[in-house]
């Protein structure tokens, strides 16, 4: 596999089908896509299920954090939310670091209210507390580090393979903004989900509002996938095209 500067470099870059030669990723606005006959896709169909130029930054992202697929979404929250409505459900729990962004606490405490779903803090240290914590309804451990604002740090691999020994099918997730995926790559230290706000590192210039979720494995990505057609919190051409120009200088910015 390339060097990650060489991936991001070339993030897109020949990606353009129709024989113009154009070097840059294309950025197609249309949202709907004609069929060649009946019953025939060119595999793109509507603007909400796929597009060109989202589907080329997806493959990037995927990439650069060593995950079976990406999902380019409309914010960091959009990230957030998408990941949780599709592996949580009513009397589920979770467990999260106690130190997050303030979004994501809103979030969390939305989801006991509105949804029956209970999550309980961890200090990221203490792991008799999170052995005791953890029970058959715990579906997910929630990190994020470093914190925003504190810059706190966890473990990733000893999180993962500490929860993975007691239940492997108890998902990890890590909201990896801080670091971005050039000094820190969460899949790689045995988390199951990744998490970005690409406003931050990954957009870098201030200009693009967008999230990501990342899938260590295929039976996750469908799950997203099809949750993300659901909801529709999608990316639009403009900011793919945006964030993949960005993503470009994300080792030299970093
Ligand atoms: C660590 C972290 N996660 C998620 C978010 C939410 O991202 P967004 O503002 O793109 O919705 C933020 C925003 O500041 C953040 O700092």
């Amino acid at each position: 596999m390339a060097h990650i500067d060489t991936i991001l470099a070339q993030g897109g870059n020949g990606s353009d089908d129709q024989k113009t030669g154009a070097v840059v990723a294309p950025i197609y606005f249309s949202t709907a896509f004609r069929h060649p006959g009946l019953g025939e896709s060119t595999g793109f169909d509507y603007a909400r299920l796929q597009t060109p130029t989202w589907q080329i930054l997806e493959k990037q992202l995927a990439e650069i954090e060593y995950g079976d697929n990406a999902f380019a979404v409309s914010s960091g929250m959009a990230a957030i939310d998408l990941l949780f409505s599709t592996f949580l459900k009513k009397g589920d729990n979770f467990i999260t670091s106690d130190d997050l962004y303030g979004g994501s606490f809103r979030y969390f405490d939305d989801l006991v209210e509105k949804n029956g779903i209970d999550y309980s803090l961890w200090d990221g240290t203490d792991f008799s507390y999170l052995k005791q914590k953890i029970s058959p309804k715990t579906r997910l451990i929630w990190l994020e580090t470093p914190s925003n604002p504190t810059m706190k740090i966890i473990d990733i691999k000893k999180v993962a393979d500490f929860v993975h020994k007691i239940d492997s099918k108890i998902l990890v997730a890590v909201d990896n903004t801080f670091l971005s995926p050039i000094l820190q790559n969460p899949i790689k230290l045995g988390a199951d989900l990744v998490v970005h706000s690409a406003t931050k590192y990954l957009g870098g210039h201030n200009d693009i509002l967008a999230g990501v979720v990342v899938s260590s494995r295929s039976e996750l990505s469908k799950s997203l996938q099809e949750n993300l057609i659901t909801r529709g919190q999608v990316l639009d051409p403009f900011s793919c095209w945006l964030l993949l120009r960005s993503l470009k200088t994300l080792s030299l910015r970093v």
